[in-house]
């Protein structure tokens, strides 16, 4: 047996979590090599604390999708521009400010990123997003994440109430960072926003806690609702979901990696200074049709929804 494979086998995780109710860190050593036994344990972190964060890496393009592979089946990145060549790495998104020869290089911009769950307007949304920083601006740039688990724990009884049974329609015309994606053309009626329809509570199919799912503010409304209930809904909902006691920002170095749950957790991102370079890599885990909660508790508490209420 070689010293490496050794060495391998007997490497332990630490994860340390945030002060916030939400994210930990998580020390595993290169994630290029990880046994089985350690990954099972950086899946076991990724699902108690909702985000992840492992810093240090030095991933290629390959090793990076080969990591996210780990974290369940990965999925074709949706095309940034109309027309856009087919790449080398279909399940490999770029985020970037970066325009090269006229035409950006990823996603999202150099401005802020609202609040969201990434692909919320498809038909089955995905589980794990995977992110790794490849070049980041001096400052700016942070990404922010909340617990929504905590967000439908902490919910006002009458909110609650109001909420039970129901679905947002959400939006797929616009991005997080509010750009039309290809093939679009922006309208205001809410009722005709062209998108899927998910229950407003959701079951994570892993941890089987129950979670609030809203996905992102701009265009959703809540199915069956005339546009005033809808928008007065939502805008309770939000205001209670986007309290920052639920979040904790994340100040990026380089070859850090974020692994988060969309299932249970929302994220945002800060803008940046437009004149500096930022380059993410980013690939995504097919999810699972979404399960219907009741929203109830049933006196069940995902960890973290437990010590946020302290
Ligand atoms: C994403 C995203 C935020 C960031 O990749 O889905 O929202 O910080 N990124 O780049
Ligand atoms: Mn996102």
């Amino acid at each position: 047996m070689s010293s490496v494979s050794e060495e391998v086998t007997d490497r332990t995780v630490a994860t340390k979590r945030t002060a916030a109710p939400i994210g930990a860190l998580v020390d595993c050593g290169d994630v290029r090599t990880l046994d089985e036994r350690t990954f099972r344990e950086v899946h076991r972190a990724f699902l108690d604390n909702l985000v992840i964060l492992i810093r240090g890496q030095e991933l290629g393009i390959a090793d990076l999708l080969a990591f996210g592979r780990r974290f369940g089946e990965l999925t074709p990145a949706a095309p940034v521009h109309k027309g856009q060549k087919p790449r080398d790495y279909p399940e490999l998104a770029v985020i970037s400010n970066v325009v090269e020869n006229g035409v950006a290089i990823g996603g999202l911009g150099d401005g802020e990123a609202v609040w969201h769950s990434d692909s919320c307007f498809n038909d089955v949304p995905p589980g794990a997003s995977i992110l790794y920083s490849v070049e980041i601006p001096p400052s700016g740039g942070d990404t922010g994440f909340s617990n929504m688990y905590l967000a439908l724990e902490t919910m006002p009884e009458t909110l609650r109430k109001a909420i039970h049974g129901r679905s947002i329609k959400h939006d797929l015309r616009y991005t997080s960072g509010g750009q039309l994606r290809p093939g679009y053309t922006g309208f205001e009626d809410i009722r005709t926003t062209p998108g899927p329809k998910h229950p407003i509570v959701r079951t994570h199919p892993e941890t089987g806690f129950d979670a609030l799912y809203l996905g992102r503010r701009p265009h959703a409304c809540v199915d069956g609702a005339a546009p005033a209930e809808s928008e007065a809904l939502l805008d309770a909902l939000w205001a209670h979901a986007a309290n920052p006691e639920f979040t904790w920002h994340h100040q990026w170095k380089l070859g850090d990696i974020l692994v988060w749950d969309n299932r249970c957790a929302m994220h945002r991102r800060d803008a940046f200074d437009a004149t500096c370079r930022r380059v993410m890599h980013r690939t995504q885990c097919r999810g699972t049709p979404v399960i219907p909660g009741t929203g109830d508790g049933a006196g069940k508490r995902h960890p973290r929804a437990v010590d946020g209420r302290q």
